[in-house]
């Protein structure tokens, strides 16, 4: 078979390991594997390279893709996902896998049901948001690359006796920031899911200050500071958040409620860079021969899932267009965590 592969969306630790997953599998049945670079609008501008082995070989342990990615959305270009289709058929591509998020693989769902393209997801983001698969690749490593900057941060500022906030991605779910700040031992975090209350956080760390001297605090970019949002959007429609900056908002609120010295750190895209963790090799990988085998059953309009141990598949239809937030499991473990 002729199987084209794309990754979409936001980059992450993981997506070669998958891609390398794809064609080792792909191997295994005697398939081409025709990269489709940069994401849809590789599609839409039929800008391809056949894989070869020499191509995977070393991909492993490199973070990003080496397909490249883009936000396009073919839905917002005039007959997009007519010429998508065409496209694909005058590739001559049997079937496609599309790597990515919530975005990218809402346009494979409605590739699915608008053309009947034959097409298969592979679920990516950092963000750990989505609902149809316990883990995604590029979130452990993100969170690692987080808990990394959060320990050194918590060196300076024992050192300089301040506050010592991390603002760090993961859209509008909590997950990034959680695990930084458990994982890393913080003393507060502030999540899209529960409600800023400014006054509790900076009576907390008013006395966790009074015990060590410094206090670190991870903020998620998303959190909602009932102001309104300003700045660009993307061709998904998503704020791009990090310009919203509510790392500095809250650093500056603490410094002025708490009258101790606080200074703000934004790890931003550095933590969507760099070698992916063991838990994303071997997650990209599964995840890339799952689809392979998804195309080999015939079962299109389907994306792979991990779900609990088992990499498994469901219905792309089921599986996009839900986010999943912090659960109340999680929230209610907060106070017990941070003292
Ligand atoms: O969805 C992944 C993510 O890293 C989010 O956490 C973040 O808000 C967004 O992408 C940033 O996107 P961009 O790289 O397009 O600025």
């Amino acid at each position: 078979m002729r199987i084209g592969v794309l990754c979409g969306g936001g980059d992450c630790p993981g997506l070669n390991p998958a891609i390398r997953g794809i064609y080792l599998r792909g191997l295994d049945f005697s398939d081409e594997i025709i990269g489709i670079l940069d994401g849809w609008k590789g599609l839409l501008e039929k800008k391809t390279q056949k894989l070869e082995l020499s191509d995977i070989d070393e991909i492993m342990g490199r973070g990003g893709t080496i397909l490249g990615t883009s936000r396009t959305n073919p839905y917002k270009k005039e007959n997009g996902g007519k010429v998508c289709f065409d496209n694909f058929k005058e590739l001559g591509l049997d079937s496609l896998i599309a790597i990515g998020g919530d975005d990218t693989l809402g346009v494979a769902n409605k590739l699915f049901s608008d053309f009947n393209m034959p097409v298969v997801g592979v679920p990516k983001t950092m963000d750990n948001d989505l609902s149809a698969t316990d883990w995604t690749f590029g979130f452990d490593t993100s969170v690692t690359s987080a808990i990394d900057a959060l320990e050194k941060l918590r060196d300076t500022g024992r050192s300089h006796r301040r506050i010592m906030i991390l603002e760090v991605m993961g859209r509008d779910t909590g997950w990034v920031a959680l695990f930084t700040a458990i994982g890393g031992g913080a003393d507060y975090v502030l999540i899209p899911e529960m409600n800023v209350n400014l006054e509790k956080m900076c009576e907390h760390l008013k006395k966790v200050y009074e015990r060590k001297k410094h206090a670190l605090v991870v903020v998620s970019e998303g959190i909602d500071l009932g102001k309104e949002e300003t700045g660009s959007v993307d061709e998904f429609g998503h704020t791009i958040l990090q310009k919203k900056g509510v790392g500095k908002i809250i650093s500056d609120e603490i410094e002025k409620r708490t009258g101790i010295e606080t200074r703000l750190a934004v790890i931003g895209h550095i933590q969507r860079g760099g070698t992916p963790t063991l838990f994303d090799r071997i997650l990209g990988v599964r995840t890339g021969i799952k689809a392979v085998d998804l195309i080999h059953e015939k079962k299109f309009g389907r994306m792979v899932a991990q779900i609990g141990n088992k990499i498994a598949d469901v219905s792309l239809s089921e599986g996009v267009g839900k986010t999943k937030f912090v659960d109340k499991e999680w929230i209610d473990l907060v106070d017990t965590v941070f003292k």
